[in-house]
């Protein structure tokens, strides 16, 4: 979604929006803009150069390239529009009456009509549709020489939420920060500072991060940044180490980041489980370290999540069920937010989300915490709001995910709840010492399979030539194959744009099934599991309505041999390896199509990276 960067410091600060923007495009976004507040020439008068595109961000480059504003405080952002369209007009920086105060914005004002009114009626002008517009007015309203102060005192009228940059022209070397269930860092350089709404922004530039608290302003000076509430009271700031490299938000030969980031899923795997698992299969999470004596009084797992995390919840359910024998339960967070759900302080709610930031798993977050669930979030961003909020956190370590569409955080996901489903099975004494080492032993074997798959690309992309010309796909699995179907027709129809649905096998007779003809393939999900057999029952039923049938099946299994149109073989492994391994191919079978299509595969239309608003 809408993505700022801020810059104060000793250089110039155009060509640092400008990279900084570029790198923010991944978010998803329809528009961008900069404010520079120039350096006065021959006793000049400061003055604040505004340049916005309606369009991308490379637009928004050549028109600072035609016309560079010098000068070393500025403000960017990338649009993703909620109020009003996409239009030059509405895209950030915003002013105010004067064109003194600038203000970029991610959120949502949501009453900003009510201010507006008021604004309105005290004379103040609005030439834009966006909720954003108030808050410089606001600012404006409250100004009375101590543009800190103002902004405190519009901030407090404010309902929703936000993450905002802001400067204003009376006060060339002020750059300010603030932030209310959004995401917002201060990089902390050299005599030079930048604010962010993401790490990625700014990762070329330092690793030293102050992560703004909720409700918390940041003042940043040539000094350095100071940050206090809303009522003024100073704040302690909280410093982060990034272990991220540039490379890592670089495509690095790839055309894409998500080809890039598949390829990175043999590490991705391994680094969420490096260092956590003995060979005994004792698991241990340092950010996550509770006496086993309080995991033992756990009776429910709840896990949280939208979108791909979703998809990672369904399957540490299953396996937590499995494995644990703890009743365990995967909900939309969006979903359970508006529900009244019966559970208590025996419940450990595991929050599923890979930026750590998405709006509507926060609030599920703080609504299992109000009802005394203990709480743990599984995220790739340390210090994001999620790892902050819940009681402990399970870091995936997998570097920046660029790619829209989840791909590595997915099956990173997937091994951290291996391994807190192993940890709970081993607490609540339910799997043995030799069934512990022979999940070990798949786990371990897990990143060197990953690359198997990964290595089959040539094959895999021969048969998304084959396929992407339907304009409609059914992927079914049973088992933990029902949540990789699921994964798999979501990662198909978000970057190819092709209808894609999941079902389980069962559930395919209730409905979908009535689709099915020799238009309408179908990707099976036949890999060895307890449900195997009805997985092939199920394809019978697909063949027999003439529908192509794409197969998953188990090297050496020949009970498709005639059946299904093509076949993919997949190693035999532990089933946990099956839903990972499965996975895999499905994302390089989307990519391949998507791409063959000519698709935007890293920016797919409409989508966000980080969803923040609900
Ligand atoms: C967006 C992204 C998805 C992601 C979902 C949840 O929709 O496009 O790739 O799965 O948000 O994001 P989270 O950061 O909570 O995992």
């Amino acid at each position: 979604m809408c993505g700022i960067i801020g810059y104060l410091g000793d250089r110039e600060a155009t060509p640092i929006l400008m990279e900084s923007l570029k790198r923010l495009e991944y978010r998803g976004y329809d528009s961008a803009g900069v404010a520079v507040l120039e350096l006065p020439h021959n006793g000049d008068a400061t003055r604040t150069s505004i340049t916005k595109s309606e369009k991308k961000v490379d637009t928004l480059i050549e028109k600072l390239n035609a016309n560079m504003p010098s000068g070393r405080l500025g403000i960017g952002h990338t649009r993703w529009a909620t109020h009003g369209k996409p239009t030059y007009i509405n895209a950030h920086p915003h002013t105010d009456c004067k064109g003194k105060i600038f203000v970029v914005h991610n959120g949502i004002i949501e009453n900003f009509a009510e201010l507006k009114a008021e604004l309105q009626a005290a004379g103040h002008e609005f030439p834009s549709d966006t909720d954003t517009e108030v808050v410089p007015h606001l600012i404006e309203a409250n100004y009375k020489g101590d543009f800190l102060a103002a902004v405190r005192a519009a901030l407090k009228r404010i309902r929703g939420t936000y993450a905002l940059a802001m400067f204003s022209s009376d006060d060339p070397e002020l750059l300010v920060g603030a932030r209310l269930n959004a995401p917002l860092v201060v990089g902390l350089g050299d005599n030079e500072y930048w604010i962010a709404s993401d790490i990625t922004a700014i990762i070329p530039y330092t690793k030293r991060v102050l992560v703004l608290g909720e409700g918390e302003v940041a003042a940043v000076t040539p000094l350095g940044p100071e940050v206090s509430t809303l009522d003024g009271k100073t704040v302690k700031p909280k410093i982060v180490h990034v272990d991220w490299d540039v490379a890592q938000a670089q495509k690095g030969g790839f055309d894409h980041f998500m080809l890039k980031e598949i390829h990175e899923e043999p590490d991705a795997v391994a680094n969420a489980m490096r260092g956590r698992l003995t060979d005994d299969g004792v698991v241990s999470f340092r950010e996550f370290d509770l006496p086993d004596d309080d995991l033992r009084r756990i009776r429910e797992v709840l896990l949280l999540g939208m979108g791909t995390s979703l998809h990672a919840a369904i399957v540490g359910e299953l396996v937590i069920e499995d494995w644990a024998g703890i009743p365990a339960r995967a909900e939309d967070a969006s979903e359970f937010r508006y529900r009244r759900p019966t559970f208590g302080d025996k419940t450990l709610s595991v929050v599923i989300t890979q930026s750590g930031e998405t709006a509507d798993t926060l609030v599920a977050l703080q609504q299992a915490k109000c009802r005394g669930a203990l709480s743990v979030a599984v995220t790739n961003v340390i210090a994001s709001s999620a790892a902050r909020d819940a009681d402990g956190a399970i870091y995936l370590h997998s570097g920046p995910e660029i790619g829209v569409a989840s791909t590595k955080t997915f099956v990173a996901h997937l091994s951290s709840l291996y391994l807190l489903a192993m940890k709970l099975a081993t607490v609540h004494g339910r799997v043995s010492l030799e069934r512990r080492r022979e999940l070990v032993e798949a786990l371990r074997a897990l990143p060197d399979q990953v690359q198997g798959i990964v290595d089959r690309e040539k094959e895999i992309a021969k048969l998304a030539d084959k396929y992407s010309g339907y304009k409609n796909f059914m992927f079914a699995g049973r088992g933990l194959g029902f949540p990789v179907a699921l994964e798999g027709a979501l990662k198909l129809k978000e970057i190819s744009y092709i209808h894609a649905e999941g079902t389980s096998g069962g559930e395919l007779k209730h409905g979908a099934i009535a689709l099915l003809d020799e238009s309408f393939p179908v990707v099976a999900i036949c890999t060895d599991s307890p449900t195997r057999e009805k997985m092939v029952s199920n394809v019978h039923e697909i063949v027999a309505r003439n529908a192509p049938v794409l197969a998953l099946v188990t090297k050496g299994d020949h009970s498709l041999d005639d059946v299904a149109t093509d076949m993919f073989e997949m190693p035999a492994v532990e089933e946990a390896s099956s839903a990972v391994l499965n996975t895999v191919m499905l994302q390089l079978f989307a990519y391949h199509v998507a791409t063959k299509l000519g698709q935007d595969v890293d920016q797919p239309r409409n989508l966000a990276k980080s969803v923040t608003v609900e």
